[in-house]
């Protein structure tokens, strides 16, 4: 990735505020500030100017790699930890009036100082959401390349988890195997703590890995993702240990139908909610739609979700370049749940599948 990657980022968010009719823009985002401008720190406010200027607030422990990290983008580094005071006194200095900030990321904190300080001056700030968000949303096929690589890292330690899983050991020991697996196998972080439940608590669809130890009959969910180069994946797969049931084989094989009618359904142009409908339709063929309490599946890059939901509620549009997850799930309390989740790649010639685990019509047993 190059400057010039952020300069044309950087000059898209441009086209925008020319559009609204803004004058500027306050960024707060983390993953948003390392799209435009390649800054990876952990604190920092981005501020673009309509025409030429970006000025990116962190303090002195950035001071440094932020220098490094934005050379060639044209963004100013000002090191300070009085954030607010640098971002109004700019905001003042450029005569700007129309400022819009991320309201979705911004604190009520920051906000309250920035007012206080832009008091009897001409800027009035706006919240403005969804500018970079739908930017990071169509991927470029070096950011897929990313992602992908994260995928197969995935896929290889919930392999790796199936070998080592025995009776007896709890969803902890279980969690932290796949995420030293996933440390030493390529991934720089977690996308997110592993999910490791099992018996009943497999029905809790983000639960905490727990002590309880895992036993025979459990239908055990794992839900993992690794990050490379930035880059997120996101993998769920449920399997039993020992011989499923007739009912966990009857759960699972309507969740697997309901995945696959969803992925059969991705194209570009189809409503992120329709998508959501097909794949709740699937599971209400077999009277278990009250029991998927969670969305269909949501954008995956820079940040584990991202846009678009795919979701009852979604107005997002799926395209050409998103990178989505998948992700039905039945949550039956008090006995267990099963979730599968994959990722996938919209392409202009179709729908190509980054995460590769095994992913059968019928329970895994192991
Ligand atoms: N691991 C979070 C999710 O599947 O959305
Ligand atoms: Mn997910
Ligand atoms: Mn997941």
């Amino acid at each position: 990735m190059t400057a010039e990657t952020h300069r044309q980022r950087l000059q898209r968010v441009r086209e925008q505020l020319a559009e609204k009719r803004l004058h500027a823009f306050i960024v707060f985002n983390r993953a948003s500030i390392r799209y435009l401008t390649g800054f990876t720190g952990s604190a920092g406010v981005l501020v673009i100017g309509r025409d030429d200027e970006a000025l990116l607030v962190t303090d002195g422990r950035y001071q440094l790699q932020a220098k490094e990290q934005t050379k060639g983008t044209g963004v100013k580094i000002a090191v300070t930890r009085r954030y607010h005071r640098s971002v109004a006194e700019w905001l003042k200095r450029q005569r700007w009036r129309q400022v819009g900030f991320e309201s979705r990321h911004c604190t009520v904190a920051f906000l309250e100082a920035m007012r206080e300080r832009l008091k009897g001056t001409a800027v009035r700030l706006v919240g403005v959401n969804e500018v970079v968000e739908p930017l990071r949303a169509i991927k470029e096929v070096w950011e897929v390349e990313r992602i992908r690589e994260a995928a197969k890292i995935a896929d290889v330690a919930f392999e790796h988890a199936l070998k080592v899983l025995r009776v007896g050991m709890t969803e902890k020991e279980l969690a932290w195997e796949i995420e030293a697996f996933l440390r030493t196998h390529g991934a720089e972080a977690m996308a997110f703590p592993p999910i490791v439940v099992a018996g009943e608590r497999s029905a809790l669809p983000h639960g905490q890995p727990s002590d309880r130890p895992i036993q025979k009959g459990d239908l055990v969910t794992f839900d993992l993702g690794a990050v490379v180069n930035g880059y997120c994946s996101d993998l769920t797969r449920t399997v039993v240990v020992g011989r499923p049931t007739a009912e966990q084989q009857r759960i699972y094989r309507a969740v697997w139908e309901a995945q696959r009618r969803g992925m059969e359904a991705l194209r570009s142009g189809i409503k992120a909610r329709q998508v959501h409908r097909i794949v709740r339709d699937a599971l209400k063929a077999h009277g278990l739609e009250r029991f998927f309490t969670h969305g269909t599946g949501h954008g995956v890059g820079l940040e584990v979700h991202e846009m678009p939901a795919i979701g009852q509620h979604s107005r997002d549009v799926l395209q050409a370049g998103m990178v989505i997850t998948i992700e039905p799930g039945v949550y039956l309390p008090k006995v267990g749940g099963v979730r599968i989740e994959d990722l996938f790649w919209l392409t202009e010639k179709g729908t190509e599948l980054l995460s590769h685990a095994p992913n059968p019509p019928k329970l895994l047993s192991v």
